[in-house]
């Protein structure tokens, strides 16, 4: 099942309480509401050759959190991945994108394609993140923002969800402000 926008309220023949309530829901789902159905809900079950070919190196990135677009490109140039050859047998490539395509990201905020095709640069991402320090991206103990994993606990069963996040190990204190895990 791909994303679905909100449906939209009909309004005709609705009392005005009903309306009222209806904005209040819309504005809680939209605003304070679990963000992260937003990118990646529902979560839809990884396809075997996926995570057997796609998470060798690093998790197996939710299909939902990139448009198509992205994902098309990405799996037509694999022997240039961000600087590593991750080439395939034309069978399994055809597999994954098929399974990447149906199930790539169609809600508003992951409908734009992020600098060079990586979740790690989307809008969306750098403003859920936008506590993490510079120095917590460089730091050893996570190297880089693609490394979901390093605070994300649950990144390899696609849940990013905020009470799984923790602090990760080895980063000492000193980068500590604006966490509450
Ligand atoms: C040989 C190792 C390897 C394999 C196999 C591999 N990748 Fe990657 N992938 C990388 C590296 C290295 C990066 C860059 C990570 C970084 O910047 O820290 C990356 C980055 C990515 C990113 C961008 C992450 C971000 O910054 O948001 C996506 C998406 C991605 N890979 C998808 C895939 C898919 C889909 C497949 C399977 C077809 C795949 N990868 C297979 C090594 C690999
Ligand atoms: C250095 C640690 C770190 C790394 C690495 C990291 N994140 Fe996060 N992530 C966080 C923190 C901290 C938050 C903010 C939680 C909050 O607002 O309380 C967050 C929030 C999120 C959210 C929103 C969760 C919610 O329910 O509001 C998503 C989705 C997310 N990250 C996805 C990712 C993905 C995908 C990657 C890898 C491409 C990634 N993150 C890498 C620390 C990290």
């Amino acid at each position: 099942m791909k994303n679905m926008p909100l449906a939209p309220v009909k309004y005709k023949h609705v009392a005005i309480k009903t309306i009222a309530f209806s904005l209040l829901a819309a504005a809680w789902v939209l605003g304070a509401g679990p963000a992260l159905a937003d990118y990646t809900a529902p979560r839809v079950p990884p396809l075997p050759k996926y995570t057997q070919e796609c998470a060798a190196c690093h998790v197996a990135y939710p299909a939902g959190m990139l448009p198509a677009a992205s994902w098309q490109r990405m799996m037509g140039t694999l022997n240039k991945h961000y600087g590593t050859d991750a080439s395939l047998d034309e069978a399994s490539v055809r597999e994954i994108s098929t399974w990447l395509k149906a199930n790539a990201g169609t809600y508003r905020k992951v409908r734009e394609e992020p600098p060079q095709d990586r979740i790690s640069q989307s809008a969306w991402f750098v403003r859920e993140h936008r506590e993490v320090s510079a120095e917590v991206w460089k730091h050893k103990a996570v190297r880089s923002a693609a490394n979901c994993a390093a605070c994300h606990t649950r990144a390899d069963a696609g849940d990013y969800s905020e009470r799984n996040i923790t602090y990760p190990a080895g980063l000492g204190e000193k980068y500590r402000h604006g966490w509450n895990d």
